[in-house]
């Protein structure tokens, strides 16, 4: 039998005596409840930001048998012996604790055949999951799941099991169990209900999402706490709603964040990065970004540059700004072990490294040989590395690609007793591994903010959850192949549900030889791709777009060019996103969670809810079967219009994306312009697919803070049959379109702004 204990706080309830120990459920919002289980109920979290609850109304019962907590969305159930079920307030089961006993899957593998086989080469197929800490619930035949980041395999993650252990992995396969990131959230989709659950807990994971067992998922963690959050809502994108109002939403990013980035590992020096800048104006591909790699480090110390291969990293930087172009550098947290680098022996004077248990610092090997490591876990180390970013604002760089913060490292994983700190305890490499790269983004966050004033561009390739907060994130070292580029889809889609809305995995492919074609799909299937960056590795083939001759040209161009016309589009997105959490690249499943053929549909997309994408993922194709949902449906291309709820065949030859927008739709579209400039925005199209159409257009400056303060504007576009309507909803930023075209069909209509009335009307004829 249990006890509940009394506490100030009614949406505290704290459970003694249930087998499992004690237990705390906290109701955080009438569809967030909190577990807690077990002793040391108290721990700081990296991935909730403070005190989120709000004040929600609590019915408690409680009896011999049953304690029952009741909210106006949700039931939660704890038996005597401290199981606990999810309902709806209805008295639907959404989630109950599984009661049965876990059957571990047979393998009957001798130690002696165990090691023929990892002689040849082999890695054996282990059971990782070694716990007490389990938490397992019921599964039904009809469930599917999604979520976990980016990791690989299909887009529905029932059958998968995965490991969350932040880890350098350059062969991402179907069956890869751990990449860069960990993001311990799983969103469950039944045939009547959805549901989310989050564990925060920062230490080695694993999920088994119904590959043991058909009755039941589990998941479970090397040490730390139990402490996971049950998360309901009605629709997934409430359940996303929910996750992203817990573990924070990406913040609105600077515009030309937005735009084209040519990357490579790596340009060599300053003459090689302005010829790839002019042979993209040459060929008329817009761009915003080129990025440096390790080269233009000397020695690859951070915060430095090499002075023979870039000998003024600012006078460069400058030069590609008035071409439009901004600076990304790439910053390893790995500082070179040299007496004669003050990097290196600030950080060693301060104690600012990760420690041996003897209290030596720690040592390992990244690409400047040994190197330390900074102890991002402690608030004083990310203020110095915050500070140190001060050399690359200063040398006029814009954007900050943080690599390798796993943290990588070659000469083996670093041992589990590591010291690395938790805030101000001493801690071990074994909690702090998993937000490692989150703290890390958090400081390069935190410092871009202070240097600049403006929203900060950081791309991360590890991460926590919550890590959306400060970064971007990309998919790692993906490789220039078909399966890959498939892969990245599903990928991408599911660090959306887990609350990363700019994202993006490397164009082209990092790793081997891209072809012609395949980097032609590649354009066309990351065209929206928020993060839209073509990266390759040092000694594959050359992958900008003017190596592969035509019609591989061409095709880019076009593509990219497209993608310039809808900057305006995404940037909404990302306004709305701040709001809702709701990501810009999303499954079908999201918006159409009742359709069976969108539970595992791998590859389509939409962004935002208007827009499908089905881009063409096999070679040798020239046409595709494309799943339309419920909602009628418009080829972008050609205008024809579909019933949804249907497959339809559409011919895609190789400079062909199949993109459809949903009736009832409007759609801002910007004048191509060869990089994102704010400042020359003063006209803009609305494009209206269908009769009837409402649709809010969000404008501000593109780079500053003063949004927060009301410095924007919104426009509300309102089109009933023939009749258009564009309205400013909210005024807070000085300039305004000069002129707005309407297109609908084969008639445009313009219209300016009348002060009079604070409309746009019709241009005088
Ligand atoms: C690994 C990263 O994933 C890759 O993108 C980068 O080019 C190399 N490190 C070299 O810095």
């Amino acid at each position: 039998m249990c006890n509940v204990e009394e506490k100030s706080d009614h949406r505290v309830i704290d459970l003694q005596g249930t087998l499992l120990g004690p237990l705390r459920l906290s109701v955080i919002t009438p569809e967030i409840v909190r577990v807690q289980v077990g002793p040391t109920l108290s721990q700081h979290s990296y991935a909730v930001d403070g005190e989120c609850s709000q004040d929600v109304d609590v019915d408690i019962e409680h009896d011999e048998a049953l304690t029952s907590i009741t909210t106006s969305a949700l039931r939660i159930e704890v038996d005597s012996d401290g199981f606990i079920d999810m309902y709806k307030r209805d008295g639907t089961p959404v989630l109950c604790d599984y009661r049965g006993e876990r059957s571990p899957l047979p393998r009957m593998t001798s130690a002696e055949q165990l090691a023929l086989m990892e002689a040849e080469g082999h890695q054996a197929q282990k059971d990782t999951a070694t716990s007490t800490r389990e938490v397992v619930k019921q599964l039904h035949s009809d469930e599917h799941f999604y979520g976990l980041g980016d990791k690989t395999g299909f887009l529905d993650k029932r059958g998968y099991a995965y490991d969350n252990w932040n880890t350098d992995e350059g062969n991402q396969l179907e069956s890869t169990t751990k990449l860069y990131k960990s993001i311990p959230f799983i969103i469950g989709l039944r045939s009547n209900v959805v549901y989310g659950i989050f564990f925060d807990n920062t230490y080695a994971s694993h999920f088994d999402l119904g590959k043991e067992s058909s009755e039941y998922f589990y998941y479970s963690a090397k040490c730390g706490p139990i402490d996971y959050y049950l998360i309901g809502g009605e629709t997934m994108a409430d359940v996303v709603r929910n996750y992203t109002f817990l573990t924070g939403r990406t913040p609105l990013p600077q515009k030309w964040t937005l735009g084209y980035q040519q990357s490579r590992w790596g340009y060599i020096n300053e003459s090689e990065v302005m010829t790839v800048a002019k042979t993209l104006r040459k060929f008329g591909i817009p761009c915003d970004a080129i990025h440096l790699d390790i080269d233009y480090m000397k020695g690859y110390r951070v915060f430095t540059t090499d002075p023979r291969r870039f000998p003024d990293l600012k006078k460069m930087a400058n030069e590609l700004k008035k071409r439009g172009i901004k600076v990304v550098v790439i910053i390893d947290p790995g500082v070179k072990m040299d007496p004669d680098y003050p990097v290196f022996t600030e950080g060693e004077k301060n104690h600012f490294f990760a420690m041996s248990p003897e209290g030596k610092t720690y040592i390992n090997r990244v690409w400047p040989g040994e190197s330390a490591f900074p102890d991002f876990g402690r608030a004083e180390v990310r203020d110095w590395w915050a500070h140190k970013q001060k050399f690359l604002t200063d040398n006029g760089v814009s954007g900050v690609w943080n690599d390798m913060n796993e943290p990588a490292s070659f000469d083996g994983p670093l041992p589990a007793d590591t010291v690395f700190y938790d805030e101000d305890r001493p801690s071990t490499i074994e909690q702090m591994h998993n937000v490692y790269g989150h703290n890390m983004a958090r400081a390069t966050y935190e410092g871009q903010k202070e240097q600049t004033g403006k929203r900060p561009f950081v791309i991360s390739r590890a991460a926590y959850a919550g890590t959306q907060k400060y970064s971007t994130v990309w998919t790692g070292d993906n490789r220039s192949s078909w399966e890959h580029l498939r892969m990245s889809i599903p990928q991408l889609c599911n660090l959306g549900l887990s609350g990363f809305s700019f994202v993006g995995a490397d164009i082209g492919g990092f790793l081997d030889d891209t072809t012609g074609e395949l980097l032609s799909r590649w354009i066309e299937a990351a065209v929206f791709s928020p993060l839209f960056r073509n990266h390759s590795c040092v000694g594959t083939r050359l992958q900008e777009p003017w190596r592969f001759g035509e019609p591989t040209l061409s095709i880019y161009r076009k593509y990219v060019r497209l993608r310039y016309s809808f900057i305006d589009y995404l940037y909404d997105l990302f306004a709305k996103e701040e709001k809702t959490g709701l990501p810009v690249m999303r499954p079908l499943v999201m918006h159409y969670e009742k359709d069976e053929e969108v539970k595992n549909l791998n590859d389509e997309f939409l962004v935002g809810e208007n827009l499908l994408v089905a881009p063409v993922l096999t070679p040798g194709t020239d046409h595709r079967l494309v799943y339309l949902p419920a909602d009628n449906w418009f080829d972008f291309w050609t205008g024809e219009r579909f019933e949804g709820g249907q497959y339809v065949v559409v011919k895609a030859g190789i400079d062909s994306l199949p993109l459809f927008v949903r009736e009832g739709t409007i759609l801002p579209l910007r004048v191509v312009t060869d990089s994102v400039d704010v400042s020359s925005e003063n006209k803009i199209t609305f494009k209206v697919w269908g009769d009837s159409a409402t649709y809010l257009h969000y404008q501000d400056d593109g780079e500053s803070f003063a949004y927060r303060e009301g410095a924007f504007n919104t426009y509300q576009v309102k089109m009933r049959g023939r009749h258009a309507e564009v309205s400013l909803v909210h005024r807070g930023y000085a300039p305004l379109y000069e002129r707005v075209d309407i297109e609908a069909g084969e008639t445009t209509v313009s219209l300016t702004f009348d002060q009079q009335v604070q409309k746009y009307v019709r241009c005088p004829q």
